[in-house]
């Protein structure tokens, strides 16, 4: 028989110690934690995943902020080629890559992916957020001058900060200030520029042939995160430097395969001269795990899947072009958002969880994005359609939006919510 645990008071002793400690205070006394906690907007456990629905506490929900674009983890082919390659490799990576780690399954995924994207190599990792990373981290360093959109997402800013190279920040996609600030730096400085290819929160597609023209007169690389862009844009979801035509002009693409690709992990796609240099160089590389054979096998079939049946990325333009419409019809400020992320901007914190919570009573699962996650004045709550939904449910969730913003006393105008309260 188990005995009944009672704590001791010798057992409590370590944490009243503890509590004195600054550190243990801080995050005792942290205010985001305490918020979170209260209102538990984030977090939530799924019981149950069933296509665009998710069971949560019980309750059936529709998911309205997935980045699963093209539903493709629940195809068959997907989750057969993961199961077997379970059966085949077992569960670890055993290690990292460069010691003991590297398996035939890496290769071949890694080889996949630089055919589609037209490069000569690519690496995968077992994060897109440490391909981002690893990326900036080790391909500038001290003197260099790392110029980055304010925008990018926080694995880029983590590497950028890595790196320890001057970074220079230009506004979001603000081509003239990004102009000034190359010209302003010595020409032979080495440079870099950083942006993302889809900007997550804003749904912006980059102003890549601008940018790959600034950066090739002043001598800069280009490194694209295209973790929103890979399975979107381009012949058959190549992404953005395909989408423009200007995959040899850019030096460095980065992705996520928890996208598109019905996965976890991430690639770095370039030149093999760079690709081998990271190998060489990089210590997120050097020093963390291999991607797992079940990940590596659900996104290679994956990718597959995205070049034979390209009814996934059809029906999920489709469902963008859909449900824009529809927001922009509900006079939705969602942030001239062109891809299939789109974000209700409301600027409020208190409004912004007032509708979440109105959305989540109804059903919808949706995320809130509050300052200063977004900037000041952008609070928002972030949301996508995948190639699983059908229009009926996109319509069920339009009306169910336009019901709660008008409770919060928002009424459309311009394209803007304007708050009449
Ligand atoms: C723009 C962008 N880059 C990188 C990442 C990190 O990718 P992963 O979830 O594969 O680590 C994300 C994740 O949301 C992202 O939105």
């Amino acid at each position: 028989m188990v005995k009944a645990h009672r704590p001791s008071n010798l057992m409590l002793l370590p944490s009243f110690i503890n509590t004195s400690k600054p550190l243990l205070e801080r995050y005792q006394s942290d205010q985001g934690t305490k918020l979170r906690l209260k209102y538990q907007p984030y977090y939530h456990s799924a019981e149950v995943q069933d296509g665009s629905h998710v069971v949560v506490a019980g309750r059936r929900m529709l998911m309205m902020s997935s980045n699963e674009y093209l539903g493709l983890s629940s195809h068959p082919r997907v989750k057969k080629a993961a199961c077997d390659a379970i059966n085949e490799w077992g569960t670890s990576p055993c290690g990292s890559r460069l010691a003991n780690g590297s398996r035939h399954f890496h290769i071949e995924l890694e080889n996949a992916l630089a055919e589609f994207l037209g490069v000569e190599a690519c690496h995968v990792t077992s994060a897109g957020y440490l391909a981002c990373m690893a990326t900036l981290s080790t391909l500038v360093r001290h003197g260099d001058a790392l110029i980055v959109d304010k925008s990018i997402h926080s694995a880029l800013w983590d590497g950028a900060v890595l790196s320890n190279a001057e970074v220079e920040r230009f506004s979001h996609e603000d081509i003239p200030e990004l102009e000034t600030l190359l010209s302003s730096l010595p020409a032979s400085q080495a440079k870099a520029i950083a942006i993302d290819g889809v900007y997550s929160m804003e749904g912006h597609v980059a102003s890549l042939p601008k940018i790959v023209e600034l950066a090739e007169r002043h001598k800069a690389i280009v490194i694209i995160d295209d973790a929103h862009g890979f399975g979107v844009l381009g012949r058959e979801g190549r992404g953005i430097a395909d989408h423009y035509q200007l995959s040899k002009r850019v030096e460095v693409v980065t992705g996520s395969f928890s996208k598109s690709l019905a996965s976890t992990g991430g690639f770095i796609a370039g030149s093999r001269q760079l690709i081998e240099f990271l190998r060489t160089n990089c210590r997120q590389i050097i020093f963390s795990a291999g991607l797992p054979a079940s990940q590596a096998a659900a996104a290679l079939t994956a990718l597959r899947v995205m070049q034979e049946e390209p009814e996934h990325r059809q029906r999920l333009l489709e469902n963008a072009a859909y449900y824009r419409a529809g927001l922009h019809e509900l006079g939705v400020d969602y942030w001239n958002s062109v891809t299939p992320g789109h974000c209700i901007v409301l600027g409020d914190k208190e409004k912004c969880y007032r509708v979440w919570s109105m959305l989540w009573e109804q059903g919808y699962f949706t995320v809130m994005a509050i300052s200063p996650g977004v900037p000041a004045g952008k609070d928002l709550i972030r949301t996508s359609v995948t190639a699983l939904h059908t229009t009926e449910q996109i319509d069920l969730f339009l009306a169910e939006l336009g019901k709660a913003l008008k409770k919060v006393g928002f009424v459309a105008r311009n394209r803007e919510l304007v708050s009449t309260t």
